[in-house]
């Protein structure tokens, strides 16, 4: 035993090519700004039940049902996480239940579906480009992207001219095409939702009216948004977004689909559940109870909302709808005539991290005309009001930069603007890059507005 003990340590040590990699990857996140809005940064705990001895454990099947034996404590994490989860979001043990075994909120959508549909069944949710997901049943005309458009037939509802769900189109798809499952939530859409009405438009056509609030679950559980629970069957939520877990989801069934649900996920999709992450989920949802969690998601949407503010007035950014209900802003780069690909490949190359992001009338999620900027990690960081403020400043420079870049080379598609980019104004990002790493290690002791080098104002 000792003698494979040794042996173990020595190999791990010896694997400086991976560790150094991981310890690379951990001074990026420390080191850039994190803009992306479904990231966050997890706590230590999370992080000691992800590495804990959790994931040695196999447990097909659920507490007290197992396929495998040794599970008395596993048993034991699941069912405290379960009841964790529903005394986080306040639901009543008669009526909810919630499975906590799906290995993401991917496989979570699918396990869904699976539960309720056959191939060919019609379901109804936010098209990708309008800001729905992936899973939401995107397709391209005669084209399946998402296996979730290729197993069941999918009729996208959209935005309307304000940017805000079209509602309307909602009542006419269900008229027309009674989908089987009718589905709220998004990846990308910055207000709160009616769920009264999709509800009503539901029940119209007898659907399974489903709620993936996978991105703001965090503050759904807070109170700070509609709840989804008063009006939805199934809720689904991936754990590691505004939720500050571990990557993985929850599925909320009434109890009523407990059956259907459960044996969806297992045997149906899945095999043993990842007992380390369920530990996670158990670990955070006790956070979410806490005043602290409460007041980071009050923050979350203070700091997004200040941001809004400022890259509009000051900046002239376009902010879709104006402002946001949560942590999401997004951002229509048309009028500063550079594209979202464009704004993130500068955005990258000095240290912040975000998204390009399709806006209303583009017809590509791949070349889309805006960015996506979320502010649920930064807050986890504790950027001040002149944290936000600067940040706002920076988007701003790059924005300028790829401006520049444009009008200098007149360069004619991505692949030329970043050969350019990179070729020509690799000084530039440099000094960029610099700053804003200078900015970070310091925070505190920088004032708001810095002397910046020539080459930086443009
Ligand atoms: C609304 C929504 N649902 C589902 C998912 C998929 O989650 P995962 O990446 O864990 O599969 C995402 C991921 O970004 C999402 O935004």
């Amino acid at each position: 035993m000792l003698k494979r003990l040794q042996l173990f340590k020595k190999n791990t040590e010896k694997d400086i090519e991976l560790f150094d990699l991981i310890k690379k990857e951990e001074q990026r996140q420390e080191e850039e700004i994190e803009l992306i809005a479904s990231e966050n940064f997890t706590s230590e705990n999370v992080k000691k039940c992800l590495g804990s001895c959790l994931t040695n454990k196999y447990s097909e099947g659920y507490p007290d049902k197992r396929y495998y034996g040794g599970n008395k404590y596993i048993d034991q994490i699941e069912k405290l996480c379960i009841s964790r989860c529903l005394s986080a979001f306040d639901l009543n043990k008669e009526k909810w239940g919630v499975n906590v075994q799906s290995y993401s909120g991917s496989i979570a959508n699918m396990s869904v579906y699976l539960a309720f549909l056959k191939p060919g069944d019609i379901i109804s949710g936010l098209n990708l480009p309008d800001g729905g997901h992936l899973t939401h049943g995107f397709g391209l005309l005669n084209k399946s992207i998402s296996h979730t458009s290729r197993i069941f037939k999918s009729v996208p509802y959209g935005l309307n001219n304000e940017n805000l769900i079209d509602y309307d189109q909602v009542k006419k798809i269900c008229e027309e095409y009674s989908p089987k499952i009718l589905i709220c939530g998004y990846s990308a859409y910055s207000r709160d939702i009616d769920y009264s009405l999709f509800r009503k438009y539901a029940d119209s056509c007898g659907a399974i009216l489903m709620c993936d609030m996978s991105h703001y679950s965090g503050f759904v559980a807070t109170g700070m948004m509609n709840s989804p629970f008063e009006y939805c069957d199934i809720i689904t939520t991936t754990t590691h977004k505004t939720l500050r877990g571990p990557r993985a989801a929850l599925i909320f069934y009434k109890k009523e689909y407990e059956n259907a649900i459960n044996s969806s996920v297992f045997q149906g999709i899945q095999g043993g559940p990842n007992n380390n992450k369920i530990a996670g989920i158990a670990t955070q949802m006790k956070e979410i109870k806490t005043k602290e969690y409460k007041r980071y998601i009050s923050n979350v949407n203070l700091n997004a909302k200040l941001m809004c503010k400022k890259l509009s007035i000051k900046y002239k950014f376009n902010i879709l709808t104006g402002n946001t209900d949560n942590h999401i802003i997004l951002i229509d780069l048309k009028n500063k005539n550079i594209s979202g690909a464009e704004m993130e490949f500068i955005c990258d190359k000095v240290g912040i991290t975000l998204n390009k992001n399709a806006v209303k009338g583009d017809v590509s999620p791949f070349n889309p005309s805006g960015i996506r900027i979320g502010t649920s990690a930064i807050t986890t960081k504790n950027y001040s009001n002149d944290d936000i403020l600067q940040v706002c400043f920076y988007l701003d420079i790059c924005c300028k930069l790829c401006q520049k870049i444009k009008n200098d080379t007149s360069c004619i598609n991505l692949k030329e603007f970043k050969k350019n980019a990179q070729e020509d104004y690799n000084t530039e990002l440099t000094e960029i890059k610099y700053e804003i790493t200078s900015y970070l290690k310091n925070r505190k002791k920088f004032s708001l507005k810095r002397e910046l080098s020539s080459l930086l104002r443009f």
